[in-house]
């Protein structure tokens, strides 16, 4: 029979590094809730029409990269591409802002977006993510950014913070006009992607990694030279605040993210060891988007990090409980193998019953690949071993050996 193959861009997640997405989850879930942010689980799918609106009918997420189809009922339906949008979504649809003050949420999950498969990007990926809305105060900013790095910290993964701003949407309007003036006498030396961005999303040109686009875009505009008094003021206050935390970062220009409800601070955590895909966490401010999306005036900032991305990072699990495995000498003692395996595991201690008929000499070798660190033998006595030293003492009874375990 042919066999069936998974669909391109998608992936199978087991062995370690199933062990390692759970680890990642774990450590930041902690960190979520160090920061008292509260979980909210949303749907994987949602109407198209909310990610046209809040990432961006221009933008390549909208343009090429999601899935969309239409249910049974007629529905124009989207796998989400991202989580901000969904947040905002339920924010406003469950009046969440009614309650008054501000909220603090976090979620995992998976993401699709049909992208080119490479090292880091897949087609269906898993984010981790926060979203704050309510609070336009600098600090807010700086409270994600440092919630970033503590998950990055505890994982061990080194990575550069970049900044920048944005400014707000008036700003950039009549920065957006002058790039694009200076940009269409460039045309010529601009790759086929800028030509058409150039039209839509001119901003987008400034980030744009091949060398005859960067080279022209050297000399443009500074959007910098186009903010606010109150956008520069306030830019200046999350970078007084970083530094004070010892958060180190560098900031970058033409930073602008790729999804176009960006207002003011833009950050991206950047590693060079796992090739083109080197963003592994990413966010910033969307001080409109609720508004845009039919809530009230509610400042916001957020982030997501690539659940993949921070997998090929992370080069040790820490390490696991001890496995003891559980061998009956032979079928006789199958039954009572079973009780004592299930009282250890009621001790709380992590037992593998040696589940293969046969030899001794075959279930060791199940003891020996699974790396458990005791063997206990059942048969009229228990005969505890220690696989590290070797040793193997006898027990008549088991709270004794259960006690021994424990305190060991
Ligand atoms: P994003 O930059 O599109 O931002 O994605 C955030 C992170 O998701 C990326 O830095 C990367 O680690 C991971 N990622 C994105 N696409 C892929 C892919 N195809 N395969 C593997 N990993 C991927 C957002 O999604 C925003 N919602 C972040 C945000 C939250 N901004 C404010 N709040």
């Amino acid at each position: 029979m042919e066999e069936i193959k998974k669909v391109r861009g998608f992936q199978d997640i087991y062995g370690e590094n199933a062990e390692k997405y759970r680890y990642i989850v774990n450590t930041a879930r902690k960190i979520f809730d160090k920061y008292n942010f509260k979980e909210i689980i949303l749907p994987y799918v949602e109407d198209v029409s909310l990610f046209i609106r809040s990432v961006g009918e221009e933008t390549d997420i909208v343009q090429k990269e999601m899935y969309t189809f239409k249910d049974k009922g007629g529905r124009e339906i989207a796998l989400r591409p991202e989580g901000t949008a969904s947040v905002v979504r339920a924010y406003i649809e469950n009046r969440i802002f009614a309650e008054g003050g501000y909220h603090k949420f976090f979620y995992e999950g998976a993401m699709f977006r049909y992208e080119r498969p490479q090292a880091g990007r897949y087609r269906q990926f898993h984010q981790i993510g926060a979203e704050l809305f309510g609070i336009n105060n600098p600090l807010s900013d700086v409270e994600i950014i440092s919630l970033v790095k503590d998950i990055l910290d505890v994982l061990k993964i080194d990575t550069r913070l970049e900044i920048n701003t944005l400014g707000s949407f008036e700003d950039r309007k009549i920065y957006i006009e002058e790039l694009r003036k200076y940009l269409s006498e460039k045309k010529e030396n601009l790759c086929e992607d800028c030509k058409k961005r150039l039209e839509k999303n001119p901003l987008r040109v400034l980030d744009c990694k091949v060398e005859s686009c960067k080279d022209e875009t050297k000399e443009a505009p500074k959007l910098y030279e186009y903010l606010s008094e109150t956008s520069i003021k306030r830019y200046e206050e999350v970078k007084k605040y970083l530094k004070a935390l010892d958060i180190n970062f560098v900031e970058n220009p033409r930073l602008v993210r790729g999804l176009d409800y960006y207002t003011d601070t833009v950050f991206e955590f950047i590693t060079d060891k796992i090739g083109a895909q080197g963003t592994v966490a990413a966010g910033g401010r969307y001080d409109k988007l609720v508004e845009q999306l039919g809530g009230p005036p509610t400042p916001a900032v957020g982030f997501a990090a690539g659940i993949e991305r921070l997998m090929l990072l992370v080069d040790e699990l820490p390490q696991g409980e001890d496995l003891i495995a559980v061998i009956p000498i032979n079928d006789e003692f199958n039954l009572l193998a079973l009780k004592v395996a299930n009282k250890l595991r009621k001790e709380n201690l992590k037992v593998e019953l040696i589940l293969k008929t046969g030899s001794l000499k075959s279930k060791m070798k199940v003891a020996n690949k699974l790396k458990s660190s005791y063997v206990i033998f059942v048969s009229d006595s228990y005969e505890l071993k220690d696989m590290l030293t070797g040793s193997q003492i006898k027990y008549e009874d088991l709270n004794i050996l259960v006690q021994t375990l424990k305190n060991s």
